[in-house]
């Protein structure tokens, strides 16, 4: 069984009064719970669209996507919407968090959406969280008073504080760093392996890439394995 798969996936746009612009041909990909999976590609290659898709955000304009082997086309859009809140974890280059909050209350707020206990258990969810994050002395701080490092870990807890099988990273460290950036990666790699998630990591930083299991390149909406190897070198040769 898998968690999500696409088929012969294609997603058009139609922009207007020009002509149709095809954003991803021919996608295949299937995502296994526990994967490591990393696709880089450069801008404008479709990554967000195809990351748009992985997280049930969009739809494809042909082709097959299921979750848990069924047709997302099936679900309604409230039922789309939950699986998306209970099952998928997203982390941004922006961290998006909201000011004038605490970093417990930013983690706590998607479990106002939580059914029963993880409801009524928030606030000391969200404690664990930060904790397991390396936060747990700067829960009542503002965003606005932590470095770039700390926010994305802030981030990353209300990412994964619902305990999602599918955690989907869009250019994770975009906007950290070098070290930042690779002990943010491990965070993530570790909380994935903890919990059993998949990891899909958007990238375009080889280093970042290499940390997964399987490699994709994404190239002006193509999607094709890529050697690790070549990866490897790629990013030995930046670092
Ligand atoms: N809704 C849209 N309407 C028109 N063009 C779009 C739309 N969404 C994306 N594009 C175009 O499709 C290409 C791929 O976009 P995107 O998936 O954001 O790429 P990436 O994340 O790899 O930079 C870009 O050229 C972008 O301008
Ligand atoms: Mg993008």
């Amino acid at each position: 069984m898998s968690l999500l798969e696409l088929r012969d996936v294609t997603r058009t746009v139609i922009p207007p009064d020009q002509p149709a612009l095809t954003i991803l041909n021919g996608v295949d990909l299937t995502v296994e719970p526990g994967d490591r999976i990393s696709i880089v590609g450069r801008s404008g290659s479709g990554k967000s669209t195809l990351l748009n898709l992985l997280g049930l955000l969009d739809m494809p304009t042909s082709g097959l996507l299921t979750f848990d082997d069924r047709p997302v086309k099936s679900y309604s859009g409230a039922a789309r919407d939950r699986v998306r809140g209970a099952q998928i974890g997203f982390v941004f280059q922006q961290f998006n968090l909201l000011p004038g909050r605490t970093a417990l209350e930013n983690v706590a707020m998607p479990l106002l959406y939580a059914e029963g206990r993880s409801f009524w258990r928030r606030k000391q969810l969200a404690a664990e969280m930060l904790q397991e994050v390396g936060l747990g002395d700067r829960m009542e701080s503002m965003p606005d008073r932590l470095s770039g490092g700390e926010q994305q870990r802030v981030a990353i807890a209300r990412s994964l504080v619902r305990g999602p099988r599918l955690i989907l990273a869009d250019e994770p460290t975009g906007a950290l760093d070098l070290d930042t950036g690779s002990s943010v990666m491990q965070l993530i790699d570790e909380v994935a392996t903890r919990t059993g998630a998949a990891l899909v990591t958007i990238t375009h930083d080889p280093a970042i890439a290499a940390r997964a299991r399987d490699h994709f390149r994404l190239d002006r909406g193509v999607l094709t394995r890529a050697d690790s190897d070549e990866l490897a070198a790629a990013s030995e040769a930046i670092s």
